[in-house]
């Protein structure tokens, strides 16, 4: 089978770290014998800059014409006046949007032998974790009725988190599912004790636990949840939490895995596309220079092979060839590797490549 996949390698280090991911995928094509296929769009900055907007529908039927999208970066200083529709970050929200990618799947894992470059002490990392984040990401504050109104101490502005008991049962049965695969233990995160849509969130996934006897369930408030990461992460296995709560817990997650440069993800809904894509940023300080650190986004290639395709070994011959490069101190220069193991961008890639 030929798998078609959307490519929209977008602002900064995007381009990238998109290349080097998508010579690894070529040489894992011909190694196993897979035929990919690649479709160019554009989305966020670049977008704007030759369309005017951000996310153009050519871009949008491109992605619904493909079986996975993998996706760079967005962004940057240049475009960060624009108005609030015209900001490249739309293109993201839209792109979720339009595919229904209601779930987003962010682990966070580190190895025991990554440990050094964790901020954590080591007491507390002990043979390392592993956690997934699982993300509700079409609903709740970021697509909940917004606005602003003239009241007698000035303009008032606000958002509203939102949730419907369907879209908290389907991330909750996803969030679930996933636990069934890895070790059978979900935390969910909400903010029950203040929050009314959290009421409603903790009550559905106490009923969809129903159909999930084997898995251990447990809730947690979110200020708690992201004290407890930090306090002991390896009591996590899922955390299942809403679009604003997954946001930042996500972030800080990665951070105690030492760099955000090593951290993908996957956005998943019913039709089966997927968008692929890391969790870093478009950081433009660096951008141009070869120096991004392009596992993040090697390793989402290796997470749209399992998820989109069905291609474990493949996959897992991607995390592999990752793991042993890292683990023989060969690094870019976000994760501080001794001197004679610096690598560039495409450094970095060869190595893996030689790997698979
Ligand atoms: C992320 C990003 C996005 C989000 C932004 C760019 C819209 O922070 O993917 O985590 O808030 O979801
Ligand atoms: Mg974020």
């Amino acid at each position: 089978m030929e798998y078609r996949i959307g490519i929209i390698k977008g602002d900064g280090i995007g381009p990238e770290v998109v290349d080097a991911a998508l010579e690894i995928l070529d040489e894992l094509g011909e190694k196993f014998n897979h035929k990919f296929s690649y479709r160019e769009a554009l989305a966020g900055g670049s977008a704007y800059d030759q369309y005017g907007e951000v996310l153009p529908q050519e871009t949008i039927d491109i992605c619904r014409d493909s079986h996975a999208v993998i996706l760079g970066a967005v962004g940057g200083s240049k475009w960060d006046n624009l108005p609030k529709d015209k900001r490249p970050e739309r293109a993201i929200l839209g792109l979720r949007r339009e595919l229904n990618l209601f779930a987003n799947l962010r682990p966070g894992l580190l190895l025991k032998s990554m440990a050094a470059s964790s901020p954590l002490k080591e007491r507390i990392i002990g043979d390392g974790f592993d956690i997934l984040v699982v993300r509700e990401l079409i609903g709740g504050i970021y697509f909940g009725e917004s606005g602003r109104r003239d009241t007698r101490d000035g303009i008032a502005a606000y958002d509203t988190e939102i949730y419907s008991e369907k879209e908290i049962s389907r991330i909750a049965r996803f969030g679930f599912e996933m636990a069934m695969k890895r070790k059978k233990r979900l935390t969910s995160v909400d903010k029950a004790n203040v929050l009314e849509s959290s009421g409603l969130w903790r009550k559905v996934v106490n009923q969809v636990s129903q159909n999930y006897p084997e898995v251990e369930l447990c809730h947690m408030y979110v200020d708690n949840a992201s004290m407890q990461v930090i306090r002991d992460p390896k009591q996590f296995d899922v955390i299942l939490t809403t679009n604003l709560f997954g946001d930042i817990l996500s972030d800080e997650i990665s951070m105690l895995t030492g760099s955000i440069g090593l951290l993908p993800s996957a956005s998943i809904g019913p039709s089966g596309i997927g968008l692929y894509e890391p969790i870093h940023g478009s950081a433009p300080d660096i951008s141009g220079r070869g120096i991004a650190n392009p596992i993040a986004a090697i390793l989402s290639v290796a997470m749209m092979l399992r998820f989109s395709f069905n291609l474990d070994g493949e996959a897992r011959a991607i995390e592999d060839a990752v793991d042993k490069v890292l683990g023989e101190g060969y690094g870019t220069i976000d994760l501080g590797p001794k001197d004679d193991r610096l690598c560039t961008t495409a450094e970095m890639t060869e190595l893996i490549k030689r790997e698979i």
